[in-house]
């Protein structure tokens, strides 16, 4: 049986280099007692190495990554609207090309708020936020289709299309229903605008309905996805999985790191479910330029999606040492956590590396 993992590694912009720093220091620290070993390689991917070079992304560099077993990225893109990076050169360039050409059609990303922290949301619990997001990841107006005729006149022009195919939902949600299946619950949402998407939204309503029948275990539920954003607040116990479009995700998973505390929790991998190219691994969290440089960030979101990496990838390629070490870096996770209580959880005082030191004495 294989026991290592070949990882590349993105460190990328802002925070992303320092939070990933902190996570492999503790995957260094975990490794070896599971007999695993973990081969890496790093790359500069990132908006400061197109600034100083001019080179994105090309197809050589995507062949090298097919390469690996997984990748680690912290994360890329530099100050909201810099003028140099204008046209979602490196979120398109970078990101989410890696999601389309490895075909990660699976956006996974917990909502789970961890002993200890605090929540905004008032009488609110560990037991009454505790789902997780499927978000698609290939399609919806994700794509990049439209363009803009006209430009910078009055009769200025454009227009972004939301794709969606049956093929693309069903995949998902089929992902989704075999997680639900795995839950105690068994419960998952479909979360859409089903009242105004009446084109999309109709495909993925009928496709949800149809895969349903295959899964009698799994009770369901719909919402719409403002209705979804009411209901993450006040009432967040309704939801064990949802499954949902890729801008909705993008939009209610950072409503998600809010309620579980905040952006330094949330963790998430893009899967390749069926293996056939690498899955990607990187905190919900953006660069952070305001924070950058300071040993400031909170790395547990990185340090959560490399466990994450470690069991989702270990699975998938059948490396039972990998996946006890994801569970083991899970679980040193959470007796870190109770070390925030009363603290905002993105602006604790305890240093990025302080954290990281954290977690590697509760493994
Ligand atoms: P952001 O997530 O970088 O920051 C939003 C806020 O959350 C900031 O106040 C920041 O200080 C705080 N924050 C984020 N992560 C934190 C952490 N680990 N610890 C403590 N505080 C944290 O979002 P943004 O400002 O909208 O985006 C900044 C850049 O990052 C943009 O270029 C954007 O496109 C890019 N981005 C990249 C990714 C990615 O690579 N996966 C994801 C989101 C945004
Ligand atoms: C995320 C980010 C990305 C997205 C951006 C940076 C392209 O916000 O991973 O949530 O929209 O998916
Ligand atoms: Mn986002």
């Amino acid at each position: 049986m294989a026991s290592s993992l070949k990882v590349a590694v993105i460190g990328g912009d802002g925070i992303g280099p320092e939070v990933v720093n902190a996570a492999l220091e503790v995957l260094d620290a975990a490794a070896p007692g599971c007999q695993l070993a973990v081969e890496r390689q790093d790359f500069p991917f990132s908006a400061t190495h197109f600034i100083e070079t001019g080179h994105v992304l090309d197809d050589a560099d995507i062949a090298e990554l097919r390469k690996f077993d997984a990748i680690f990225l912290g994360a890329v893109g530099g100050q909201p609207n810099d003028p140099r990076l204008a046209g979602g050169v490196i979120e398109k360039g970078i990101l989410l090309r890696l999601r389309f050409e490895l075909d990660q059609y699976v956006n996974l990303r917990p909502v789970t708020l961890y002993p200890g922290i605090d929540t905004p949301l008032k009488g609110k619990t560990s037991e009454h936020i505790d789902f997780i997001c499927v978000r698609e990841n290939t399609e919806d107006l994700y794509c990049g289709l439209g363009g803009i005729v006209r430009k910078d006149t009055p009769q200025e022009v454009s227009n972004q299309t939301m794709v969606a195919t049956r093929f693309g939902a069903e995949r998902c949600i089929r992902y989704a229903f075999e997680l639900a299946r795995t839950r105690k619950r068994k419960h998952l949402t479909l979360v859409h605008k089903t009242n105004v998407l009446t084109f999309a939204g109709d495909t993925w309503h009928r496709t949800f309905q149809a895969v349903a029948k295959e899964y009698p275990d799994v009770a369901t539920g719909y919402h719409h996805v403002d209705a979804c954003c009411m209901y993450m607040v006040a009432k967040p116990e309704v939801y064990d999985v949802i499954v949902v479009p890729n801008m909705f995700g993008d939009i209610i998973t950072d409503l998600g790191a809010a309620i579980a505390g905040g952006m330094g929790i949330a963790s998430s991998g893009n899967l390749n479910p069926d293996g056939v190219a690498p899955s990607m691994f990187e905190p919900v969290h953006g660069s952070a330029p305001d924070i950058a440089g300071q040993n400031i960030a909170n790395p547990i979101a990185a340090i959560d999606s490399l466990g994450l990496l470690l069991r989702e990838t270990g699975r998938i390629k059948h490396v039972p040492a990998a996946v006890k070490c994801g569970e083991q870096i899970g679980a040193a996770v959470k007796k870190v956590t109770p070390k925030f209580a009363g603290k905002n959880l993105d602006r604790s005082g305890y240093g990025t590396k302080e954290i990281a030191q954290m977690v590697i004495a509760a493994l």
